[in-house]
């Protein structure tokens, strides 16, 4: 008899069919065990990510997530950049991959959008040849991957708004409005595509952003191996309730007006300079705010604030933009002190 442990018999012995049932594991393992233990044990590989689940409850099918597109619950399409149009490769990637069709509305609806702000982004922005494309439909998420070989999300708009760092472009694409073709484009589509998911990655040459927000954190970081072009991954749960109009009103001041006049600023990403202390440092975080009506300073993160810091931000910054509501939150005892003050005294 053979002793070979049900976890290895599922993920290493090979079968003819890319999917399986937990019958087929029942019947097909070389001792007798029971299919409460075999859904338990599969359902545990599920949540450690070393298979994937496909079909209903009831009609369960399973397979290794290399093999996600065998089983139809993945689609690529390597496509030339002449001529595309985002919403003709949604079309495309709908025809091919019939679980996305059966998306819940709002998912549906929050999904498309980010799609077609992504692909647009790589159709007009990335001087890219190549577009690759990829769409997962896996472990309760629903997740795409549009990924160009061109000249770089950061490095694009660094140069074109001669900032002196990636950093800077990335803190400027965090605060929305910032494009760099202005005659044809509003800078929303990074935005709101990073507000829409849970989970929003842009990884370009050696620097990633991600924007998570399960839990509410933007995270920039050196990502290798280095990405030449530009690789952005979105995903979201497949039973999540968020409604994109919810979205775009948090960024509206007026409820009769949805047009997007107001900005989050996480503080945070500020950080690597000197600590939020010197004036510089506040006028590169309120660059470009002076295009919002209200905006939100995150200081969650932030331990401590200097004086020149919150004097640029909280007196400077107000007499010459009387018009802008500054909202912060998530302060801090010691920041709310600081903010406070600065208050006072303008
Ligand atoms: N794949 C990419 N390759 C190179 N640069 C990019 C890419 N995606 C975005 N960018 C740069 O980032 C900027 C911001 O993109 P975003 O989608 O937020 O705004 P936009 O495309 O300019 O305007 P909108 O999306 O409102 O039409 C673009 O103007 C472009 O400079
Ligand atoms: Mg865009």
């Amino acid at each position: 008899v053979s002793t070979i442990p049900l976890r290895e018999f599922i993920l290493k012995v090979p079968r003819e069919e890319a999917s399986f049932t937990a019958s087929d594991i029942v019947r097909t393992f070389p001792r007798k065990i029971s299919r409460q233990y075999a859904h338990r044990i599969l359902r545990q590989l599920v949540e450690e990510g070393k298979l994937i689940r496909g079909g209903s409850t009831r009609g369960a099918f399973y397979a290794l997530p290399e093999q996600a597109e065998q089983v139809g619950l993945a689609v690529k399409l390597r496509l030339q950049n002449r001529g595309l149009q985002e919403d003709a490769v949604l079309d495309e990637l709908r025809a091919r991959l019939p679980p996305l069709n059966t998306l819940k509305r709002n998912v549906n609806e929050i999904f498309a959008y980010a799609f077609l702000e992504i692909m647009n982004n790589a159709i007009e922005h990335s001087e890219s040849a190549r577009i690759d494309v990829e769409i997962q439909m896996v472990r309760g998420q629903a997740k795409f991957v549009v990924e160009d070989y061109g000249i770089g999300v950061f490095r694009k708009v660094m140069s074109q708004r001669r900032l002196g760092s990636e950093l800077e472009a990335i803190q400027d694409l965090l605060k929305g409005k910032t494009t760099t073709a202005p005659a044809a484009h509003s800078g929303e589509g990074i935005f709101f595509t990073s507000k829409v998911a849970d989970v929003f990655d842009l990884d370009s040459f050696g620097r990633r952003l991600r924007v998570d927000n399960l839990i509410d954190d933007v995270f920039i970081v050196d990502a290798k191996p280095l990405k030449r072009g530009t690789k952005a991954t979105f995903s979201m749960a497949k039973s999540s309730t968020r409604e994109l109009r919810d979205v775009f009103q948090r960024f509206a001041s007026e409820p009769t007006d949805p047009s997007f006049d107001t900005s989050e600023v996480k503080v945070k990403v500020y950080s690597a300079v000197s600590g939020y202390v010197s004036r510089s440092e506040a006028r590169r975080m309120l660059s470009g705010l002076d295009k919002f009506r209200t905006v939100t300073l995150d200081f969650q993160g932030v331990q401590a604030v200097g004086q020149s810091f919150v004097d640029q931000v909280f007196r400077v910054f107000p007499r010459q933009h009387p018009d802008i509501v500054l909202r912060p939150i998530n302060m801090d005892d010691p920041v709310a002190f600081m903010v406070e003050r600065a208050k006072r005294s303008s």
